[in-house]
């Protein structure tokens, strides 16, 4: 697998592949999966408090994607430290934990708490949530807000911190450099696009929100084009994510810039999609004589 080992911080990631927040519970439900194929895998957003979600329904499959408002329900950062981590921390992928808060204090409390856990990899910092002290305009809508919110966060721990942007707003790489100068370490993105869909038998949205977000194939352009925007304004690495399903996806998404890449919906098809992935980008690199997967990251730039 030595070609498509990337390295990420200071450390080597056996595949560019992580299966990314939200599709992956925390770890421990996918045992049947082989995990060799994983460079790494990224928890279900973690808050200070456990959270129960939006009403039912909050899945709804589209033509080419599906539509969610799960409204980040998790069981909370200290239940996922004392029960979950004990089980997934000798999985062998490294384990990103993904978090958010509601406000600056709740966002550097969590922080903190991770990055206490001597077997977490990298923390990611989901930005998409609403700011109650500024009237729910979201952290991740505004260069000054990520700024100040990424610099206080990357004081509470000396983990890698990962930025995850919103694709729901109109100048991405003026965010991206934001983060950057807060101190992030990585940007990933994105995350998925506001959306809904109306039921027409009912004529009720099919979202009980009724707006939740949209992933899987249909934002594969959206999420290429922020990557490449990012990838020229950033020079902290870029972990890009939305609408992969293939390695061709995957060469796609390293030649706008991205480092590593995330994999989300594409594993509610097929939660054994990294392996077939990765199989399918050593045969790239062997039919393209790549010796280094890493060698494309930002060809098209
Ligand atoms: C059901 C579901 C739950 C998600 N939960 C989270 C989450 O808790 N935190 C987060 O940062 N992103 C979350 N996401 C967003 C994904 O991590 C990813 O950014 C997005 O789905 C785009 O990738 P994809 O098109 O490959 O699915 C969720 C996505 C889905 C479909």
């Amino acid at each position: 697998m030595s070609a498509i080992k990337v390295r990420l911080f200071d450390a080597e990631l056996k595949t560019p592949l992580i299966p990314a927040s939200g599709v992956w519970g925390y770890g421990d439900e996918y045992d049947f999966v082989n995990n060799e194929f994983l460079g790494a895998f990224s928890t279900k957003g973690l808050s200070i408090k456990p959270r129960e979600g939006n009403p039912v329904p909050r899945i709804a499959e589209t033509e080419c994607g599906v539509l969610n408002s799960v409204g980040l329900q998790n069981v909370g950062i200290k239940c996922f430290i004392e029960e979950k981590m004990p089980k997934i921390k000798d999985l062998g992928p490294k384990i990103i934990a993904n978090f958010f808060g509601n406000t600056e204090e709740e966002y550097m409390d969590a922080a903190r708490s991770l990055g206490a856990v001597k077997e977490l990899f990298a923390l990611e910092m989901n930005v998409s949530c609403p700011n109650i002290k500024t009237g729910g305009i979201s952290f991740g809508q505004d260069p000054k807000m990520i700024e100040k919110l990424t610099s206080e966060v990357k004081k509470q721990s000396k983990k890698p911190l990962i930025v995850k942007l919103t694709p729901n707003v109109s100048n991405i790489p003026a965010i991206a450099k934001a983060a950057e100068e807060g101190g992030a370490d990585a940007i990933s993105l994105i995350n998925t696009v506001r959306g809904m869909s109306i039921d027409i038998r009912t004529g009720k949205p099919s979202l009980a929100t009724p707006i939740g977000g949209y992933s899987g194939k249909g934002i594969k352009p959206i999420a290429v084009r922020a990557v490449y925007e990012t990838a020229k304004a950033v020079k902290i690495p870029i972990i890009g994510m939305g609408g992969i399903y293939t390695a061709e996806d995957v060469v796609e998404f390293m030649m706008a810039g991205a480092s590593a890449v995330q994999i989300g919906s594409a594993v509610f098809s097929d939660p054994n999609i990294c392996e077939t992935i990765a199989k399918d980008l050593r045969l790239y690199c062997q039919e393209n004589k790549i010796k280094d997967l890493s060698s494309i990251v930002g060809k098209a730039l």
